[in-house]
């Protein structure tokens, strides 16, 4: 049977109600990369590899879930949907649904999102409201008027987003025939480490695969789940997971505490370097925010908090770095430029 997306594909596992009906981009079945050279580069000893969820449609894991929350919402009859984001929500819920035939409204942190996303958004034709205020500030709106009018919410908080979002667990699983020893991943609003604990747990219960213990990943800048606390000016050059109000940040921290695992943070620079890394030594460019698993598995190898050796590791990268090329081109020096001589050619490049 050809490849139909996460819905039909793992259909049985998704906690979806009858009226459900599938509206799809063929999302997921993404590779899972080895990255040896990377692992060479953190001491090397285990097995890493990169589950690369920026390959999905849209260019992000939001896909996974926005497939199963737009799916449920055309079923019940809605005729339009509604989210805030950091813009791969926003580019997610847009595509899914133009494919349904319903309008889109995102709302957005004003100035802060990366162009790649916002040009997503404004491509499958949403409307794009810009909020004076943080991803926070846009969240709290978007519950508000989903309440007060007939428009479906397809944030994280929509239990069908997790529903679909927790395949990326089940494939992994499938890919490695069992959970890996370690899961890295970014944390922001805290959907996605949540949607893997229960993908996790439920393939272990029915097919005895193991369950992996969770590192989760903040910015220094944006690390409520870190410090304790909700931080009202959430700041980071990776603005996917610029959030200072995680609303399922509870879920998160017991989820990384059952595992055995914990939620760490970890700079701008360490989370830049390691995109850095990743794309020139592996050939994978992530979004910033997809490179902070990585760069939290490195910091704490470094400071002797974790042992890798011998433990097979996978990091989730959870966005395509041409989301935001702003934050490669930023760093790059005027370009040279020559006359078309090959002497002059050659006076640079040999
Ligand atoms: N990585 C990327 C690339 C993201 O876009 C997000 C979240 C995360 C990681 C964190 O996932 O929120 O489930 O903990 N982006 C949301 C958005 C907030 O609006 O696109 P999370």
């Amino acid at each position: 049977m050809p490849y139909a997306g996460v819905i039909p594909r793992y259909r049985e596992w998704l906690d979806l109600p009858p009226h459900t009906q599938t509206i799809s981009l063929l999302e997921g079945d993404t590779p899972l990369v080895p990255v040896p050279r990377l692992a060479e580069h953190m001491g090397g000893g285990f097995r890493l590899l990169v589950k690369y969820e920026g390959l999905n449609p849209t260019g992000s894991f939001k896909d996974r879930g926005m497939t199963a929350a737009v799916s449920e919402a055309v079923g019940r009859g809605a005729k339009a949907v509604i989210c805030a984001s950091t813009g791969n929500t926003a580019a997610s819920a847009a595509a899914y649904a133009a494919r349904a035939g319903l309008k889109s409204v995102v709302l957005i942190p004003e100035g802060k999102v990366a162009l790649g996303k916002l040009a997503g958004a404004l491509a499958y034709g949403a409307q794009v409201v810009q909020v004076e205020g943080s991803f926070d500030d846009a969240l709290r709106l978007v519950v508000e008027i989903s309440r007060k009018h007939p428009l479906a919410l397809v944030n994280s908080i929509n239990p069908y987003r997790l529903e679909g979002q927790k395949t990326a667990a089940f494939e992994i699983c499938d890919t490695l025939g069992h959970a890996p020893d370690w899961l890295c991943l970014p944390v922001g609003n805290a959907g996605n480490i949540t949607a893997y604990w229960m993908g996790f747990r439920q393939y272990h219960q029915a097919k005895g695969t193991g369950l992996p213990h969770l590192l989760g990943v903040q910015a220094a800048g944006a690390a409520p789940l870190v410090l304790g606390h909700p931080v009202d000016h959430p700041e980071t050059v990776a603005t996917a997971i610029r959030i200072g109000r995680p609303a399922r940040g509870e879920q998160a921290l017991e989820a990384a505490q059952q595992s055995g695992g914990r939620i760490v943070a970890v700079s701008d620079d360490e989370i830049l370097a390691m995109q850095r890394l990743l794309a020139e030594v592996e050939g994978l460019w992530v979004e910033p925010a997809s490179a902070a698993g990585l760069a939290g598995l490195a910091a704490e190898i470094r400071a002797g908090r974790f042992d890798p050796h011998g433990k097979t590791i996978v990091a989730v990268c959870t966005g395509h770095g041409l989301k935001d090329p702003d934050a490669v081109l930023r760093r790059t020096p005027t370009l040279v430029t020559v006359p078309p001589r090959l002497d002059a050619l050659e006076a640079v490049v040999v």
